[in-house]
């Protein structure tokens, strides 16, 4: 029977664990498989850092966040000796396949194991941010955005209280997925994306025209959004691990210009990790364990270099390639329409 390798990199997000589960849970009872899991995505792999996996391995993980496997930014192409190591290790463990949980970075690692050395993989689409241009969700997402809705409904509150404009930062790296659906959901009366560079003073009108109904604004922002003309200065410009230089810093800066050009009071929230912490939503659950019943069903049907996604509400298998190729982001119009609710 067959042994099939499993690995979650690059950032956590609600819903690994319920991955791992399901393809443990159908492969074991379904095909007779065995599992290795390999420690710290990329790096385990590398460097023969395996956990068992079976059944008794996956009780009770469902509903707990974060990854049983652990987790990281390991690139095997960018590490000496990277793939010849894990061609190693897959004989040494006789693993037949394996199953890679990831985003962007991840999943091309396996597209490229896949075409260029022929390593069997399956691939599994994860990110909070619901950026991956292949499937119409990722799980996490949903659970980020109840965290950040929430969020939006306790600090209407406090703004209320006191008549303040209350900034939310909220993350999404390059896209606006989190910040849309949270500030639509939460009745933000400001949401600012990376998609589309924003302008202080028209922030600054919707801001002050909300003051005059006499309720106090929320702007939620999302962390990669910029502003037009450059004027934001970076706080550093570090680059993060896609080369991307960090766009950390924009919601503390956007609520001192507020207050400036309003003389308004206004306050920051920083809703960070928060976000991709702790229990999976309902939804998250559901999309997790049916990616993880399909993965390992292309691995049993000897179908790789594929990932699974979601389309409409069918489960599907893709080339991992189509996956990485482009980022999905927020579609202009789909901004656009919910600019009825701005100031
Ligand atoms: O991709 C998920 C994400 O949480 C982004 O929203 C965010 O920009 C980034 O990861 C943060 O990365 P790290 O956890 O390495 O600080």
């Amino acid at each position: 029977s067959m042994k099939v390798g499993v690995l979650t990199g690059g950032g956590d997000c609600p819903g690994l664990n319920a991955v791992i589960r399901a393809v443990v849970r159908k492969g074991e009872q379904e095909y007779g498989c065995g599992f290795v899991g390999f420690k710290d995505g990329w790096r385990g792999a590398v460097d023969g850092r395996t956990v068992p996996l079976d059944i008794p391995a996956v009780r009770g993980i469902l509903p707990r966040g974060g990854t049983i496997l652990g987790s990281s930014r390991t690139n095997p192409f960018k590490t000496e000796n990277g793939v010849r190591d894990i061609k190693e290790n897959l004989a040494k463990y006789e693993v037949d396949a394996l199953i890679a949980i990831g985003g962007e970075d991840t999943l091309g690692v396996a597209a490229r194991l896949y075409e260029e050395y022929g390593i069997p993989c399956v691939g599994v689409p994860k990110t909070i941010d619901n950026d991956l241009s292949a499937t119409d969700y990722t799980f996490g997402f949903d659970t980020a955005v109840g965290i950040a809705t929430e969020a939006i409904d306790r600090l209407h509150t406090t703004a209320e209280s006191h008549m303040r404009v209350l900034v939310v930062e909220v993350m999404g790296r390059h896209a606006g997925w989190i910040a849309l659906h949270s500030g639509l959901a939460g009745g933000a009366n400001v949401i600012l994306i990376p998609e589309q560079r924003f302008d202080v003073d028209q922030v600054c009108a919707w801001v002050t025209s909300r003051f005059r109904a006499s309720y106090a604004p929320i702007v939620v922002v999302a962390e990669g959004a910029m502003p037009k003309d450059g004027e934001m200065v970076l706080k550093d410009g570090t680059k993060d691990s896609f080369g991307h230089v960090r766009l950390s810093g924009v919601g503390e800066w956007l609520a001192k210009e507020i207050e400036e050009r309003t003389g308004k009071e206004a306050r920051t929230t920083v809703l960070g990790h928060i976000q991709r912490g702790g229990t999976p939503s309902a939804f998250d659950r559901w999309l997790a364990t049916r990616f993880g019943l399909h993965a390992i069903e292309a691995v049993r049907d000897g179908d790789f270099g594929k990932m699974v996604a979601l389309k409409g509400t069918d489960i599907v298998r893709v080339p991992i390639a189509e996956a990485t190729s482009k980022l999905k982001t927020v579609d202009p119009a789909l901004y656009r329409e919910a600019g009825v609710f701005f100031g």
